[in-house]
């Protein structure tokens, strides 16, 4: 199966495509079509590990000839250090402005890699090759591309868009269990701020135990693809996050403040927005919803973290709420449900139910 979604966007139009093994095809075609013979390619140093030989058969076989660079996994590399080295890696190798790069990885190559095409000669071109599930589903598309800082998580980027997104299925045979967990928060928040019918859909991660049984289920791509819509629906509508791309952030208020105070890595980034919604969904119920939450706690044994409630004191993380980006005012600034895939921007200034919130994560700590 391949399937194809054009976004469109104010830089113009990029295509989103998902499919097995369809990474050869399409850089034949890209190579074609923009006439360019050198590259860049910045990867994840375990998709490198794994998929090596497979890359680099696939840009000689395409005549490309390409300067490659490792991205250490993990998200201590979104970070203004990698971001330097790797601008300087660029601008040391003799990058011209129509050089594209591409960034072969999870969100973590992509959100830096698109960085720093962002900013090298005010903008290269730039081909997202998502490698794990969340980047299939999620980060590839749209356009955000950002570092962490000390003070908070993406606090430094910038909007840039892709010339293209292949999203090869085939390089998920070798994703981690944790990491397929990881992509599933992100399809359940469009579940629960768009599309019911994704909950239902996403019950085969926990019929099926292992990763190779889920590459397997043919409704893998389908679901892949009409996520990766949600998203391009939502970002063309709203492509600067003005108002309703704000809705994509279901749960990450929260998140982002779990990572943070966990200092990044400890508890991965699904695992803090599964945790980050179950906290938005009590939340959305104190001020006067009324959601059931086992629509997502039925995922909960898939689940496993690495963290207990002392690792995550409250205090430290209103301290790192309130530096989130979507906070306007002294303030907090939450995207909360109505109702199921009712999503709205809601001002919440009373910290005792924050506070209540918040116990809903840590009653789910092992
Ligand atoms: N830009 C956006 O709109 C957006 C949206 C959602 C999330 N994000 C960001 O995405 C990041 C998380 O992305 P992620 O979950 O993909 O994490 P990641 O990029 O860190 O990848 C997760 C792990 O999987 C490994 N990996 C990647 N592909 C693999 C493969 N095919 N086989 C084996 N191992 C593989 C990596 O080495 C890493 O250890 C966060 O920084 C988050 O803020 C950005």
């Amino acid at each position: 199966m391949t399937d194809t979604i054009d976004i469109s966007s104010s830089a113009g139009s990029y295509n989103f495509t998902v499919g097995r093994s369809i990474f050869e095809k399409h850089l034949t075609a890209l190579k074609k079509k923009n006439q360019f013979s050198d590259c860049f390619i910045f990867a994840d140093e375990n998709v490198w590990k794994n998929h090596n030989n497979r890359i680099q058969t696939a840009f000689e076989s395409a005549g490309l000839s390409f300067k490659k660079e490792i991205i250490p996994s993990g998200e201590k590399s979104k970070s203004i250090k990698q971001w330097e080295r790797l601008t300087g890696v660029l601008l040391q190798s003799g990058v011209r402005r129509n050089t594209p790069l591409f960034a072969i990885g999870g969100g973590v190559t992509g959100d830096l890699s698109g960085f720093v095409a962002s900013a090298t000669m005010r903008g290269i071109p730039l081909i997202h090759v998502p490698t794990t599930l969340l980047a299939m589903v999620d980060s590839s598309i749209g356009g955000k591309t950002g570092v962490n800082h000390e003070t908070g998580k993406n606090l430094v980027g910038a909007f840039y868009q892709p010339v293209e997104v292949i999203a090869d299925t085939t390089f998920l045979d070798t994703l981690p269990d944790r990491e397929w967990n990881n992509g599933l928060s992100e399809i359940l928040k469009y579940g629960a701020i768009r599309d019911r019918s994704i909950f239902d859909r996403s019950e085969f991660f926990l019929e099926r135990s292992s990763a190779s049984n889920k590459k397997e289920n043919s409704s893998l791509e389908n679901l892949i693809l009409d996520c990766a819509g949600i998203k391009a629906d939502i970002v063309q509508e709203d492509e600067f996050e003005s108002g309703k791309r704000a809705y994509l952030n279901f749960g990450h208020t929260f998140a982002h403040a779990m990572e943070k105070v966990a200092d990044y890595g400890t508890l991965s980034h699904g695992e803090a927005v599964y945790l980050g919604m179950l906290a938005a969904t009590n939340l959305s119920n104190s001020l006067g919803a009324d959601l059931n939450d086992e629509i997502l706690r039925k995922f909960r044994p898939l689940y496993s973290f690495d963290i207990s409630p002392e690792m995550l004191p409250v205090d430290s993380m209103f301290k790192t709420m309130k530096l989130d980006k979507k906070n306007v005012d002294e303030n907090f600034r939450f995207v909360l449900l109505k109702n199921w895939q009712q999503p709205v921007v809601e001002t919440v200034n009373n910290e005792e139910l924050i506070r209540k919130a918040w116990l809903t994560v840590f009653n789910e700590l092992d």
